[in-house]
């Protein structure tokens, strides 16, 4: 699975052109308005890669966990009032300290808390109040991934709350079952506020039977990359790559070297990607295979048996372990991430001899997702070019621009979006695909089925440079929303365009 492509020849003109200062290939091709480039900003996008002139071949390594600390697992937020059909929550975006590595504190930023934020739980069919504040220093917005929500209450950039202020917001919950998350979205400074630690946990639960419990054999797993520098500080601006800011030292739910303790029974990891770019192909290092279970959006249809699952910026998967299949003298299984030549240990286990003798289960889903013939035979009525790295990067050519609609589509009308990875010409890199306020379906990649596991609802698909995708795409609320690539600086580098449903 070697996702990047170099093409050599491209390599080579860009040596050359870089070489002679910043006469940057892409400045030339008139897509990209001149007004939008930041001129305060050096434009040496390349250089930054040092000699390496790999480009888009990112290899800063991860750290493998050591396994010293048990894992976080973040508390469920309490709600301020609950009914069966009602429930208010306040969520206060937060900087405080916290003791990342042993007896020093750093500077982070967290939802109700110093660092991260507890898992949201909302129940299908129930109003959500939620009462957002913001007690940073500077703006933020309180962005609901993956939720089907109105445009006002969605959060994207145009949402502002500025310091010391505060706003509700309140909504239906209309989806099934599903592992959301949320995250601030402030025009230019989405990277910075989740790197600081701005990110939570949304669970939707609906009537189906669930017989995991949380934090017992039912785990959020927030997979986080980050620099710290010589002070164990996080300092974004010193570590910030335009093409995506990738960290040495691996957090899960905000713990250094974690380990998780689990009975011999099947145990549901709930596994995002949190990291600003980072892509991770996880897997069991035993080689075992494990089930997904669910998507962005929900549960598959089936679950698919896998050895191995990549995840990149934003994508969720549940997957089912089953631990009592593994002995437990052989306390050494780990969750790794391979990059190809290496194994880093992302988790190691510590299994229990405690036999649960449990089978735990979920109810499989309700109504099973599909792609009507209706839908299938649709002509392509978006087209979405994804292009470029770094400062460069663009979707249709342009940069984002708050103030300008670039599509348009009816409420409840499904439309089918054929979106593009364009290469360059040294290559490409993956880019993640995210659309705010709905969970697409995906027709087809490149003229073909997708794979199982990317059957069921999405809102984040990994494309490929050349990769060529055709997604459903419905929206059941009006408003404005963001489509954009998800790695963070590319988001913020403009890489967003703005949808108006009506
Ligand atoms: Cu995670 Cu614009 O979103
Ligand atoms: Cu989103
Ligand atoms: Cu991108």
């Amino acid at each position: 699975m070697k996702r990047v492509v170099l093409i050599m020849t491209g390599l080579i003109v860009l040596l050359f052109t870089s070489a002679c200062g910043n006469m940057s290939p892409f400045d030339n091709d008139g897509q990209i308005p001149s007004d939008h480039m930041d001129p305060s900003e050096e434009d040496n996008d390349f250089s930054g890669h040092g000699m390496g002139m790999t480009g888009h071949d990112h290899d800063m390594p991860l750290q493998s966990s050591t396994g010293e600390n048990e894992l976080n697992i973040p508390p469920m937020l309490e709600s301020d009032k609950e009914t069966e059909d009602e429930v208010y929550y306040t969520i206060d975006a937060q900087q405080g300290q916290t003791e990342i590595f042993d007896g020093i504190q750093t500077k982070t930023l967290g939802y109700n808390s110093s660092f991260l934020g507890p898992v949201v739980k909302l129940k299908k069919d129930q109003t959500a109040h939620i009462k957002l504040k913001n007690s940073l220093e500077e703006e933020t917005t309180f962005h609901w991934h993956g939720l089907i929500i109105d445009g006002e209450a969605d959060g994207g950039p145009h949402t502002v709350i500025e310091p010391g202020e505060e706003k509700e917001i309140t909504f239906n919950v209309q989806q099934d079952r599903a592992t959301l998350w949320f995250h601030p979205h402030p025009e230019g400074k989405t990277a910075k506020q989740v790197f600081g630690g701005l990110a939570g946990l949304l669970y939707i639960e609906d009537g189906l039977k669930d017989t995991y419990e949380y934090g017992e054999n039912d785990f959020p797993i927030i997979i986080q990359d980050r620099t710290f520098n010589d002070q164990k500080q996080l300092d974004y601006e010193a570590v910030k790559d335009p093409d995506g800011t990738m960290g040495e030292t691996l957090l899960i739910n905000g713990t250094l070297n974690p380990r998780l303790t689990v009975d011999k029974e099947k145990v549901r990891l709930r596994l995002l990607n949190g990291s600003n770019m980072r892509n991770y192909t996880i897997k069991l290092s035993n080689n075992q295979s494990f089930k997904q279970i669910a998507s962005d959006g929900g549960l598959l249809n089936e679950s698919v048996e896998l050895k191995e699952i990549q995840l990149t910026p934003s994508e969720r998967a549940e997957i089912v372990v089953d631990f009592s299949k593994f002995e437990t003298e052989e306390n050494d299984v780990e969750l790794v991430m391979d990059d190809g030549n290496d194994e880093t240990v992302l988790l190691p286990f510590q299994i229990n001899e405690k036999d649960n003798n449990g089978d735990n289960k979920m109810e499989p889903r309700e109504n099973p997702v599909t792609i009507n013939d209706q839908v299938m035979n649709k002509q392509v009525s978006k087209e979405i070019t994804l292009k470029g790295m770094g400062r460069h990067v663009t979707i249709n050519g342009k940069k984002f621009d708050k103030d300008r609609i670039d599509l348009t589509q009816k409420q409840g009308e499904t439309e089918v979006w054929e979106v593009y990875n364009e290469p360059d010409m040294m290559g490409g890199m993956i880019h993640p695909f995210h659309i705010h306020g709905t969970q697409f379906k995906v027709i087809s990649i490149n003229g073909e089925k997708p794979p199982k596991n990317l059957q069921g609802y999405k809102d984040t698909l990994s494309l490929d440079p050349g990769d060529k995708a055709k997604i459903a795409v419905k929206f059941k609320e009006k408003g404005t929303y963001m489509y954009h690539c998800h790695i963070l600086e590319h988001e913020d580098n403009g890489m967003m365009g703005q949808i108006k449903v009506e």
